[in-house]
């Protein structure tokens, strides 16, 4: 199968002739990978080669290893904690895919909760708590006290559809148990969030910003309900605002600035561009541990880990030519959703990575942020972006979560259990979409799912 499929790769490649030529199958453009296993998430960008294919795979194996304590040998991969997440990228991103949410009663371990107090921090960001910063890290190493157990309880709230057929939405409350370095301030805002799938990172940094510009509607001057806008960051790179592309709420403005952040933040390893450990000044027995280095992930390993986010490859859509799906792509578009998940954009020049330059890519996004709602708020706001709003999700690949990840678990902090409980959570902006898609028949609403899952 999987060798047909290469072959039928290479066929459609060369009578394609151009990048532009390549049929909507091709999510990623020259990048895409034609793979259904498990390993769907975690194959190099198709047109990768020679060295660069050397260099993935080193950035590969920085992604997949354990960190240990400092002093640690050898010293290349020490210097974790003293606070920590887990002990790896791939921990939370397992197989290059999505984390779930924990089961209540379990602490959770592969997302995070990120936590601010109200008013605006430094550069116009989330403002830290004073205490344990702008992140719950759960573990921490020998000696050191962890910082909190986050737990989740769910309540299941009834709905139907105009077809009279029942349907359950779970709401979840997250707490914190267990804390290590006393209160949290009283009006702590907390924002649980899954680990999004690592493919088509390069892709989507390498969308001109003048596209973005160009889709964003803030005021919504067209009067279709629907505004997007950009999130302006802080670079820590440029030393200077940016525009917002990674994570749930577009708060990281390159894949290179998103690897120093998680890395500082989730697993305690410095680097040039995030030199700061990730305790706070009042979490003394932290201060005085050993350090693994300043910085503890040389410039190299930083620059090889982003390299291989940036190049990993798209898996191509499965079944796009079913009329079953088919149909659900016309209500896709009926619908409105394709207003917020944009099915094409198209890449710029990047003369570092010519892999991802001019490619026609498929991401279903418009890395605008959008209200939501008060359902889907977690009322945390984070630079231009509001405690409802949140960045379209691309949709590229999200019929092969099952698959890579074995579980279903979507939105920001995967409370919706399968992809029609992911479109009835949609409110705000777009709550016209989901009352259509309520309104549909039984048949249309399959459509539509099954169009998700070609995807
Ligand atoms: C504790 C779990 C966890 C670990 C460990 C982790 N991540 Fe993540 N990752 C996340 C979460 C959660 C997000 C979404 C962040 C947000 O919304 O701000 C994310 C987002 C990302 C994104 C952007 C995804 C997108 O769709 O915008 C990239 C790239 C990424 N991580 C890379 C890494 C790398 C590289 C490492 C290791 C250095 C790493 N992550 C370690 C949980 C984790
Ligand atoms: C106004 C913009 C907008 C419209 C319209 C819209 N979406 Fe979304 N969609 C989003 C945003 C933003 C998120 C992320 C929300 C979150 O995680 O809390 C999202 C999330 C999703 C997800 C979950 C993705 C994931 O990986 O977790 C699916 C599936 C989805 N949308 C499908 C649809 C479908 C189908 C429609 C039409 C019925 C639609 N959306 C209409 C903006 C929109």
């Amino acid at each position: 199968m999987r060798v047909l499929a290469q072959l039928a790769f290479l066929v459609a490649l060369a009578g394609a002739g151009r990048a532009a030529d390549l049929g909507e199958e091709w999510s990623g453009g020259e990048t895409t990978v034609f793979d259904t296993t498990r390993n769907a998430f975690s194959l190099p960008a198709h047109n990768l080669a020679g060295e660069r294919r050397a260099a993935f795979f080193v950035g590969n194996s920085f992604f997949n290893q354990n960190w240990i304590t400092a002093p640690g040998s050898p010293a290349a991969r020490d210097g974790l904690g003293p606070l920590f997440n887990t002990r790896s990228c791939s921990a939370c991103h397992f197989k290059d895919g999505r984390s779930r949410p924990p089961e209540p009663g379990q602490p959770m371990a592969v997302m995070l909760l990120r936590i601010s107090v109200p008013g605006a921090g430094a550069h116009g960001g989330a403002r830290p708590d004073p205490v344990y910063g702008d992140q719950i890290q759960g573990d921490a190493i020998l000696g050191v006290p962890r910082e909190a157990d986050v737990l989740v309880d769910y309540t299941e709230k009834p709905g139907t559809f105009a077809d009279g057929e029942k349907y359950s939405l779970r709401h979840p409350r997250y707490r914190l148990e267990n804390l290590g370095y006393g209160p949290v301030a009283k009006n702590l805002l907390t924002s649980p969030r899954t680990a999004p799938a690592m493919i088509g990172m390069g892709l989507l940094e390498a969308v001109p910003e003048a596209a973005l510009r160009a889709l964003a509607d803030p005021e919504d001057n067209n009067r279709d309900g629907i505004s997007g806008k950009i999130n302006r960051v802080w670079s820590m790179a440029k030393k200077g605002m940016a525009v917002g592309r990674f994570g749930w709420k577009a708060e990281q403005p390159t894949v290179l600035e998103q690897t120093a952040g998680a890395f500082a933040g989730d697993i305690g390893i410095t680097s040039s561009l995030a030199p700061e450990e990730n305790h706070t000044a009042r979490q003394e027995v932290c201060v005085k541990q050993p350090n693994g280095g300043a910085p503890e992930a040389s410039d190299r390993i930083l620059h090889d880990v982003a390299f291989y986010g940036r190049t990993l490859g798209v898996p191509a859509r499965r079944h796009w030519s079913d009329p079953r799906v088919r149909r659900g792509q016309v209500l896709f578009t009926e619908l409105q959703c394709a207003a917020c998940h944009v099915p094409e954009l198209k890449t710029g020049d990047w003369p570092e990575f010519p892999e991802l330059a001019r490619q026609t890519i498929r991401p279903y996004t418009d890395l605008l942020l959008h209200d939501l709602g008060e359902e889907l708020a977690d009322d945390r706001p984070v630079f231009q972006a509001g405690g409802r709003e949140w960045r379209t999700t691309p949709l590229w690949g999200i019929g092969l979560v099952e698959r890579v990840n074995g579980h279903t678990f979507f939105l920001h902090d995967g409370r919706a259990r399968n992809l029609t409980e992911a479109i009835l959570w949609h409110g705000g902006e777009a709550e016209a979409s989901r009352e259509k898609f309520r309104a549909l028949s039984r048949a249309d609403r399959a459509a539509v799912i099954a169009f998700l899952e070609s995807l």
